[in-house]
């Protein structure tokens, strides 16, 4: 029932304006609310559920009774509009604009190359800003917390670091300083200039200062508002839902009593979330921030209180000050939670999640609940019947009836109390990423002893992420009340947890095994820590008595967790010649085209464009089966939705659906989970999911088939099996001294691109004529597609894109059925359709990199070589072909990595699954195959026992050679990057150092790797090589240039302005580029293969030269003149200012019935050396360093080449370490977000990362003798895997464990820990595999 009185006007600030919203809807986001209702469309939405932090802003509210303004930054995709009523809203467009004054945070962004597609940019600038605003020059630490929340796909984050750490009050030194490489070292080698980073690739010089006049001043009129205005109840009513924010306590009491199922929202990032992922509804909101006693921080005689409305961002400040006042034997409880509140998601999620509801929400895994029940917090709760207090202890947590808050309570405060003298505390936890990753297991654990002993008078533990609630110990503890705290204390302890604590076999997320042994684990640490806290204090007390012995080495190693620290940088590239003139800028690093616009949200993309007359929305229904027949489809509920406008199914695609291989529509059958079945177009994109949610489908199941496995025992396949054979492999066998087999498995990888797949379509009303704006990579094929699918010609079908927020791949075949989709209603309704995936329906529909598994047989002699190698590989491909047969013929062609194998066969097959269709990814095909090779080179290297980097050079190709299909290269580049890397990262000596290490550390450990790479480049086919190109010049002596390439952040139009800039000689300033369209340049290939830059930039080219060539006769005839007057001569003289350029493509083809051919047009080598150090009891490893040397040869633009090797690398990182994509056993994938998949966020990136580019080298095949850099860096990531692996071999030997061993990708916590057998993985309860079914399947 909701309240009845008249809407209160909602009055917030927007960048300085004034917003009154008379009919203020609270199920409105902040998000959507800017881009709609304000047309402010820089904030970006990247997943709606508060994971990536594309759509901060900066919230600024004024405090009355502090006086004090707060500023911060929050998930604009989380906040309800209502919730900002006397709040200043700040976004990038208020932080600064081309149009008025960039601000210099999104100047040094650009910069310093922080963005390459950008749409991660505006986010960062708005974390970068709140940070600012609070504190003009942060440290280190307060800088990785702040972008904690941030994601970035693209950069490898390092620039963006950099961009911040120019603002720092902590000035790093560079990370070669006193190498003699650094340019501050006398003898410096002067290609290094220092930007604190030992790098030119900006000039910090040129950086303007913050000014602090450019900021926004909080409005006066919201503070008059808070200080003056009377405070009253505020209501703002919805369609569906009232808003009521109380203005007293007695108020909301009042309100509670009236609505006792009215949620509180505070945060809104549990409650708005259960409304998005879960469709829940509230009629009534109650907001009650305004609340004064919900505010309170207070330090009483038994601890702290604080209010229940208090953000976690203001916990943690407030317990750091606590922390630095009281004395430490108090304050072991808050030390506890600040550890906890370090990790705990971004900054931007801390500032708005309220501390009462992060405790009334109580999830299994939030961080907090358990050391504040340990520490015996008391809530305190207020209601219209009175105040009483309530423990915070498992059995609150658990919800149980008598111990739970009733319905009509709040909680008003929460006391934490002081810990005493002989408490001791402690917190862990192990997410599958440090930071901005819910807990995979939480714990906190507290121990009373009696007085001066080591007797246990009180124990309590408590888990998080066992079951579907914090779950105590609480028998186990009481039992051993009264034991004294040692080893046998321990083991006791151990058992009687695991009898108490069970975890079934099936239990929803999976990694179980692991989440049994972190119970362990966590004891065993805690354990230990109280040892060594006992040990100090008693030292600091009797210094010569020794009641409580010292921690042996072996065991201090297993105390301390990894921390995030802010990573170092170095990049150095080949200088351009002294002699080249100032305006020529290739083989210099220019900024990104679009950098400037990226960091101040103006730059564009599909989902920005302005609404367009009568546009509907459009919302897909997906298939919830694996394999089924469609018995039929009911659709009349969902017309019946307001707004909706109709429903379009298969039939009504006029011509084709979709390709022979895949349908747009699904049509009588479905294939996989998440496959397009129907669509609604609606007047709004809420009715249209509206509608969605109304479609009946019936369905007939069909047996599935989801794993590699499943595929080979039904011989189910796409194509033919793909084969080379060089040698005799039978022979080989023959006459080697050792043979070894094996066998890995390597997960697939999503694309993460952070804007979703977007298209809109725009019928012009004549001549079947239809603009279809697309985020692809592949403006052709949408065509096409579009044009086969309305039965119309390509030529009525014009396409455009501007930029791409991130492809990888993804966005060369999926866009096209989307565009299909829409195309087809925007046929049947005759209006605009637009199209914006959500995050969610993009990871369901659009597949990614194919899982990969692989057996190898391989020979080798006593010394090392390998003679012999007999491979299979298998993807899994999924339902359809797309680009599958291509990437098991590059596994096939590319697993020969950078070893010369005399006698190689390598056999792959495509499988044809029930499973959304795999497509490609960056590397394609290469990042898993190579992988697999490297593991068997690691297995001969452990079964000869002779070290790694010697096995991979005895056998590496040197001079010139032949790959296995005949393709004559040179590999010196090869030996060149290899001996350069182990110099520059010094392999030698740190490798003795990381064994002196692991000598000392029993539970710590280090491990090092360094890898080779020969990655081919561009496609097996010439015409895929083929580009075009149109370039105008206007009689104002403007360029503009157009190409096929397309925009996904790799700076694609930056080189292409570079080379019109040298070709015609203008400067960089004249030369545009406006947007890749079908229109301009027809039958443009695809976006993709590492070769855009190279074959595009010879289209470029040769049209300049044609224009150049056009107006030397003028220059000859006036060589003094100007290029304006140049073309205003030719103009008049009826030259023709416009010309078309061409490249025919690189010469590759592949004959497959020999299986020889020259498949590719160039290598890339490469070599990356990593340490890592893990911790052995969690599993979690900490990226040391990396330096990565790259035969770029000469490159066009240093700046993008770092950038995409750097941003490629930390995407391998992912790869092999960390993103894992789970399926159910009915083959629903369960990943579908941020919160469920982890990309690499700031604190995975190696803490040195250090890339240079091979000085010397040319490519003279390829333009100005530059090498396409897009891909092969993924590949390198490998290295952090190897030294991982490393690592765990150190564990093992340790152990007494000997012999190769292998391990899957990626090499995550759980993985890793798995791996380093002990006492706690052999004591926890073991599965048998086949007697129960798992949470999630192996699909690969
Ligand atoms: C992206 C993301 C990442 C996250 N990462 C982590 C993480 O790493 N670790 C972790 O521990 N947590 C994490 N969380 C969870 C987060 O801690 C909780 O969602 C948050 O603390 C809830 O606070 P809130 O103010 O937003 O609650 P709201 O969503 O506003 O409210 C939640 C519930 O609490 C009730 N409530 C609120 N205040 C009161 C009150 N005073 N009295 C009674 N009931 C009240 C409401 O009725 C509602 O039912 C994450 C959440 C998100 C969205
Ligand atoms: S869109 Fe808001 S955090 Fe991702
Ligand atoms: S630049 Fe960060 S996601 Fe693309």
């Amino acid at each position: 029932m909701a309240c009845t009185t008249q809407s209160d006007a909602l009055v917030f600030f927007v960048n300085g304006r004034k917003i009154t919203e008379k009919n203020a809807d609270p199920e409105e986001l902040l998000l959507s609310y800017l881009k709609k209702g304000l047309r402010l469309s820089g904030t970006k939405y990247g997943c709606g559920i508060g994971g990536c932090g594309a759509c901060t802003v900066m919230i600024s509210i004024y405090e009355p009774t502090s006086r004090k303004i707060r500023h911060y930054p929050a998930n604009s995709c989380l906040v309800p509009i209502c919730s900002l009523h006397g709040s200043a809203v700040t976004t990038v467009e208020g932080v600064g604009s081309t149009k008025t004054r960039v601000h210099p945070i999104q100047e040094r962004l650009a910069k310093c190359h922080g963005s390459q597609c950008g749409f991660c940019t505006p986010g960062m600038v708005m974390s970068m800003y709140a940070l600012l605003r609070n504190h003009p020059e942060p440290s280190m630490e307060q800088i990785t917390a702040a972008l904690d929340g941030n994601l970035c796909r693209c950069t490898g984050y390092r620039p963006i670091i950099d961009t911040c750490k120019s603002f720092s009050g902590e000035k790093a030194s560079c990370p070669l300083r006193g190498t003699g490489q650094c340019c501050l070292d006398k003898q410096a080698d002067v290609s290094f200039v220092s930007f604190q980073m030992c790098s030119d690739l900006c000039n910090p010089e040129e950086f303007q200062p913050i000014d602090p006049t450019q900021e926004f001043i909080f409005p006066p009129e919201l503070m008059k508002m808070a200080q003056q205005q009377p405070k009253r109840t505020l209501v703002f009513h919805g369609e569906r839902t009232t808003w009521i924010s109380p203005a007293n306590l007695y108020e909301l009491l009042d309100l509670k009593a009236k609505y006792p199922k009215a949620p509180l929202v505070v945060g809104n990032t549990s409650v708005g979330l259960e409304m998005k992922l879960a469709g829940v509804h509230h009629s009534v909101i109650i907001h009650p921030t305004r609340i004064p006693e919900l505010h309170v921080v207070s330090n009483t005689n038994r601890g702290l209180v604080v209010g229940a409305a208090c953000c976690l961002a203001q916990l943690r400040d407030t317990l750091m000050k606590v922390v630095l006042e009281l004395p430490e034997e108090k304050t072991k409880i808050f030390r506890a939670l600040l550890l906890q509140l370090k990790t705990l998601a971004g900054e931007q999620i801390r500032s708005l999640a309220s501390l009462g509801g992060h405790i009334a929400s109580r999830g299994s895994t939030w961080d907090l609940n358990p050391v504040l029940a340990v520490g015996h917090s008391v809530l305190n709760l207020a209601s219209k019947d009175g105040t009483r207090q309530i423990p915070l202890n498992d059995q609150f947590l658990a919800r149980h009836g008598n111990a739970d808050l009733k319905p009509k309570e709040v909680i008003v405060s929460v006391l934490i109390p002081y810990s005493q003298k002989d408490d001791f505390v402690s917190a862990f936890r192990q997410a599958e990423r440090r930071k901005n990753a819910l807990s995979v297991v939480n714990s906190g654990m507290r121990v009373l002893f009696k007085p001066n002993t080591d007797i246990i008078m009180d124990l309590n533990i408590l888990y998080g992420g066992i079951g579907p609630t914090t779950v105590s110990a609480r028998k186990s503890c009481q039992r051993l009340i009264g034991r004294q705290w040692n080893e046998q204390m321990l083991d006791d302890a151990c058992k009687l947890l695991l009898g108490e604590i069970s975890l079934p076999t099936s239990a929803p997320g999976g990694k179980v095994e692991y989440r049994r042994t972190l119970l362990v684990s966590f004891l065993f640490k805690f354990y230990l820590k109280v040892l060594a806290q006992l040990h100090q204090a008693d030292q600091e007390e009797s210094q010569s008595s020794a009641k409580y012995p010292d921690l042996s080495k072996k065991n201090m190693s297993a105390l301390g967790a990894f921390h995030c620290e802010a990573p170092q940088g170095v990049q150095t590239y080949e200088d351009v010649d002294p002699a080249q003139s100032p305006q020529d800028p290739v083989g210099r690093p220019i900024m990104h085209q679009s950098g400037v616009k990226h960091a101040t949200g103006e730059a564009v993309y599909c989902s920005d464009i302005r609404a367009v007359d009568e546009e509907l929305f459009l919302a897909v229904v997906t298939s919830s089966r694996a394999h089924a027949k469609i018995v039929t489809i009911d659709v009349s509920e969902a017309l019946k939705v307001p707004g909706v406008v109709d429903v379009v199914t298969a039939e009504d695609v006029p011509g084709k659906n979709g390709t022979d291989h895949e349908q747009a529509y699904a049509k009588d059958k479905v294939i996989c989970m998440g496959q397009i079945v129907c669509a609604v177009v609606a007047e709004s994109a809420v009715q249209a999911k509206r509608g969605v949610d109304k479609v009946k489908i019936k369905y007939e199941d069909l047996e599935p088939i989801l794993t590699i496995e499943d595929a080979i025992k039904h011989n189910s396949y796409f194509g033919k099996e793909k084969k080379i054979e060089q040698g005799n492999i039978e022979e080989g066998f023959k006459s080697v001294d050792e043979i070894i087999e094996g066998e890995i498995h390597i997960g697939g990888q999503e694309h993460f691109y952070l804007e979703t797949n977007s298209v809109l379509v725009v019928p012009r009303g004549e001549d079947n004529e239809m603009d279809v704006h697309v985020s692809t990579q592949d403006a052709v094929r949408v065509q096409e597609l579009v044009a086969s699918a309305l039965d119309v010609q390509s030529s009525k079908i014009m396409c455009h894109t501007k930029r791409v927020g991130g492809a990888f791949g993804g966005k060369i075949t999926k866009p096209a059925f989307f565009a299909v989709v829409a195309a087809v209603a925007a046929n049947k309704t005759g209006r605009p359709i637009r199209f914006t995936l959500e995050r969610d329906e993009d990871m369901l529909i659009t597949g990614g990199r194919h899982p990969f598994f692989g057996k190898y047989k391989v020979g080798f002699m006593n010394d090392g070589s390998i003679t012999v190698a007999d491979i299979e590989c298998y993807i899994n491909a999924g339902c359809t072909l797309d680009e599958s047969e291509l990437v098991i013929e590059y596994v096939v062609l590319k697993t020969d990595n950078a070893y010369k194998i005399p006698n190689l066969r390598v056999r792959g097959r495509a499988c044809k699954t029930n499973l959304p269709s795999n497509t490609a990814f960056r590397g394609f095909g290469f990042p898993q195959a190579c992988l697999f090779t490297e593991s068997w080179i690691a297995a001969v290297a452990t079964q000869t026992g002779l070290p790694h980097e010697k096995i991979r050079e005895i056998n590496m190709y040197k001079g010139v050679n032949l790959t296995p299909f005949k393709e004559e290269f040179d590999a010196t580049n090869l030996a060149k990057c290899w001996n350069e890397c182990m110099e520059k990262s010094e392999y030698y000596s740190r490798k003795t150092a990381v064994e002196e290490f692991n000598k000392q550390n029993y539970w710590k450990k280090k491990g090092i790797a360094i890898i080779p790479m020969k990655f081919s480049v561009g496609f097996n086919y010439t015409n895929f090589h083929q580009a075009a190109a149109l370039v105008h010049i206007y009689t104002d002596g403007s360029v503009l240039v157009t190409h096929g390439g397309i925009e996904l952040g790799q700076g694609i139009h930056t080189k292409m302005l570079q080379i019109a800039s040298r070709e015609l000689n203008v400067p960089l300033s004249y030369v545009h580029f406006c947007e890749t369209s079908t229109v301009t340049v027809p039958n443009a290939i695809v976006t993709a293969g590492s070769v855009g830059s190279d074959v595009n930039g010879k289209a470029v080219q040769n049209a300049c030269q044609i224009l150049r060539k056009r107006l030397e006769p003028i220059i000859n005839k006036y060589p003094g003149g100007k290029w304006e007057d140049w073309i205003t001569e030719a103009h008049a003289q009826s030259v023709s200012l416009s010309a078309t350029g061409y490249f025919r493509g690189y010469v590759a083809n592949m004959n497959w019935d020999t299986g020889e051919g020259q498949a590719f047009p160039y290598f890339v080598f490469g070599a990356a050396c990593s340490e890592v150090e893990i911790d052995c009891l969690t599993g979690d490893h900490k990226n040391v360093r990396t330096d990565i040397v790259m035969d770029a040869c000469f490159s066009i633009n240093p700046a993008v080449d770092i950038g995409q090797i750097e941003g490629a690398f930390v995407q391998g990182v992912g790869l092999y370490t960390m993103e894992e994509i789970k399926f159910s056993p009915e083959g629903e994938q369960y990943t579908l977000g941020p919160d469920t998949y982890k990309i690499p966020a700031v604190c995975d990136i190696p803490q040195q990362l250090r890339v240079y580019l091979l000085q010397n080298s040319r490519n003279p095949i390829a333009i100005y003798s530059s090498k396409g850099m897009g891909e092969a860096g993924l590949f390198l990531g490998c290295s952090v895997f190897f030294a991982i692996r490393d690592a765990v071999a150190a564990v093992r030997k340790e152990r007494g464990l000997t012999g190769t061993f292998t391990l899957n990708s990626p090499l995550t916590v759980e993985q890793i820990r798995m791996a380093c057998t002990d006492n706690f993985t052999e004591m926890i309860p073991k599965d048998k595999p086949g007697t129960y079914k798992p949470w999630a399947i192996d699909i690969a």
